[in-house]
């Protein structure tokens, strides 16, 4: 069994393609309760997007709340670059015998500009080849801890994640420009539940993952943050697997 938690569609992606190389299943672990049981499983794994090189609450929680098992258990986070220590952060929670970081396409449209079309479809190739072997390990129970943990992980998985968890997750840069037409779809597949329609609008509550679904898969690109996102392109893995 492989649970996930997924932004814009990055570590879905990752938990089908593994599930399906190693005859597995996978599942979106929001929204899942109760949790299930693991008894006669014979691998759980955990697949998350890296935030702030470290885990995301949500899976944090939620791991935290898996019971014991005897099944071969790994983690792995898809990030845009590195992980710094989110593996380690995460095995404290729920023991892993393995650990796995996966390069995917950014979705940090805040920081920095959509990665060109060659660099994504590069990453997805890139992507698709590593997982054949972490799947072959796996299934062959091999512990390995294959993380790119990147320059002073230490203090980008403390300090700085714990800044990005109690202030950066703030929702109020949120908005709609003029072009949204109130589909209601970022209500809808908010996974944290957090927007509402209001007049037609979207209005954002203070509950938020910050996976930034909602800014990369509006049809209408209506949804910015701040001034920053305006120019900025968007990503979702869709377009890439069609
Ligand atoms: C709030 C936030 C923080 C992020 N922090 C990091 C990071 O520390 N290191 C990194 O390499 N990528 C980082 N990223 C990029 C994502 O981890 C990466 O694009 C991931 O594959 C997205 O997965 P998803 O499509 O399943 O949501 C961040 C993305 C978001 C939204």
């Amino acid at each position: 069994m492989i649970f996930y938690f997924s932004g814009t569609g990055n570590s879905r992606w990752v938990a089908r393609t593994l599930a399906d190389r190693m005859g597995d299943r996978a599942c979106d672990l929001i929204g899942l309760d109760p949790i299930p049981d693991l008894q006669g499983e014979s691998r759980v794994g955990l697949v998350f997007p890296v935030y702030a090189w470290g885990v995301p609450g949500v899976v944090a929680e939620f791991a935290a709340r898996l019971p014991k098992t005897d099944a071969f258990t790994f983690g792995v986070g898809t990030c845009g670059a590195e992980a710094g220590l989110a593996l380690k952060q995460l095995a404290r929670v729920f023991p892993l015998d393995s650990s796995y970081s996966l390069v995917m396409p950014s979705n940090y449209i805040l920081a920095e500009d959509v990665e060109g079309d060659s660099q994504i479809r590069q990453k997805l190739a890139d992507a698709s080849w590593r997982m054949d072997r972490m799947a072959e390990e796996i299934k062959a129970r091999k512990k390995v801890y294959q993380v790119k943990e990147g320059p002073a992980a230490w203090l980008k998985s403390s300090l700085i994640h714990t800044g990005f968890d109690r202030f950066a997750r703030n929702t109020r840069p949120f908005r709609a420009d003029d072009r949204c037409n109130g589909c209601g779809q970022c209500a809808r597949d908010c996974p944290a539940g957090t927007i509402t329609l209001t007049d037609g609008k979207p209005v954002w509550g203070k509950e938020c993952y910050q996976c930034l679904h909602c800014l990369n898969a509006c049809p209408q690109q209506a949804i910015q943050y701040g001034k920053g996102t305006e120019k900025r392109g968007r990503y979702t893995i869709e377009k890439y697997l069609e």
